[in-house]
């Protein structure tokens, strides 16, 4: 391999998040709001996207620089037809050793078996809330609870490792916090709380909807004993803790409250191929058009450890009410979180 790489701020490149698609089977208000990606929306074409031969080379490059861990990402991943064969290829690289995804959980009951003979290790799902009438409005496409737990359960039948997703909006799903707990609790499932974040621009974010990690602990502490652990990773998103006597895990991942921009490792690419250096930097590096214009593997080793070192973004750390509507950043669905 090819000597690792810092950024600006001696940050390693550590992961790579890839978008396979920038469709969705939700228009969750957070991410994607059906006012906006209603049914004349110009979603990419088919030509636009990677292939899995290019997403597949560029990992192995960036497996050269330093990158250890993969996240499939979309929109929702599980749409992107064959996507177990995207698994297969990318276990397959030197140097990688976590491959996971990102997911509303919908397909999994479809895909959870053949992702796990492709190699995948482990699954994030997403779901915010366990009444089923606020879920189907928060997912915006009125589908109910029941189809995620399947793909939970999917997933776990699989022997995927599986963590839930809960994005917190306050005066929305804050009354969720609790049953929440308790169902990943008797699941064995790590939860994670996400504080609501102003990705891209059409979300309409305000500091005080965000549910930050003090007032969810306040919430949790009444009624259960949680005692902290360290990550299990250099750079790890989530603040953990365990419920006191079990192994079962919570975490929260404070991108607002509490920033970890200090430890981020992760270059993103998105479905049509740019890469971002920051989830909030609407400045995409277009590679797919450099690698379809012939570059060599040395060019693009040195393309993508340009925009590395030439790093700075700290998004986080620096948001405020002003940069959540003037700083112009890239969708949500084009990155996958
Ligand atoms: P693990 O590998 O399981 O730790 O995954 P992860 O938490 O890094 O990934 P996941 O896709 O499950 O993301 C969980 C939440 O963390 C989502 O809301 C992401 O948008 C957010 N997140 C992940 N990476 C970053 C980041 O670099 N910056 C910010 N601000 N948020 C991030
Ligand atoms: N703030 C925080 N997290 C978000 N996600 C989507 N939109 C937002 C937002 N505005 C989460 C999804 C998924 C992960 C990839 O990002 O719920 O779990
Ligand atoms: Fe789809 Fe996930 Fe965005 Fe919801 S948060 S619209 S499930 S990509
Ligand atoms: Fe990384 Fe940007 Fe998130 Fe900070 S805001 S942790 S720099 S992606």
């Amino acid at each position: 391999t090819l000597a690792a790489i810092q950024d600006k701020l001696n940050r390693p490149l550590r992961d790579l998040r890839i978008s396979v698609t920038d469709k969705c089977n939700f228009r969750c208000q957070y991410c994607m709001p059906a006012e906006i990606f209603g049914p004349d929306f110009p979603f990419l074409q088919k030509n636009e996207l990677l292939s899995f031969e290019e997403i597949e080379r560029l990992a192995r490059i960036v497996a050269e620089l330093g990158v250890e861990k993969i996240r499939l990402t979309g929109g929702e991943p599980l749409i992107r037809k064959d996507l177990p064969v995207l698994v297969e290829k990318l276990i397959k690289i030197n140097g990688i050793d976590d491959i996971a995804l990102t997911t509303n959980g919908v397909l999994l009951p479809k895909y959870a078996k053949q992702l796990k003979e492709a190699g995948l290790k482990r699954v994030n799902i997403s779901l915010d809330s366990l009444d089923n009438e606020l879920f189907g409005k928060i997912n915006g496409r009125n589908v109910g609870v029941a189809p995620v737990k399947k793909g939970i359960q999917a997933a776990k039948e699989a022997g995927l490792g599986v963590k839930i997703n809960m994005v917190l909006k306050k005066g929305l799903n804050d009354k969720e916090i609790l049953p929440m707990a308790q169902f990943c609790k008797e699941e064995g499932l790590e939860l994670r709380f996400i504080e609501y974040m102003d990705v891209g621009s059409t979300n309409g974010w305000k500091m005080d909807q965000v549910m930050t990690k003090k007032e969810i602990y306040e919430i949790l502490k009444k009624h259960y004993e949680l005692e902290p652990i360290g990550s299990d990773y250099y750079g790890e998103v989530a603040k953990k803790y365990r419920y006191k006597g079990e192994k079962i895990h919570i975490g929260f991942i404070t991108s607002v409250s509490e920033s970890f921009c200090s430890t981020c490792t992760r270059l993103r690419l998105s479905a049509n191929g740019k890469l971002y250096t920051c989830l909030f930097n609407g400045n995409g590096h277009n590679i797919r058009d450099f690698l379809r214009q012939g570059a060599s593997d040395a060019d693009l080793v040195e393309y993508i450890q340009t925009i590395w070192w030439n790093r700075q973004d700290r998004y986080s750390d620096e948001r405020t009410e002003e940069t959540a509507v003037s700083r112009k950043k890239v969708e949500m669905s084009y990155i996958g979180g």
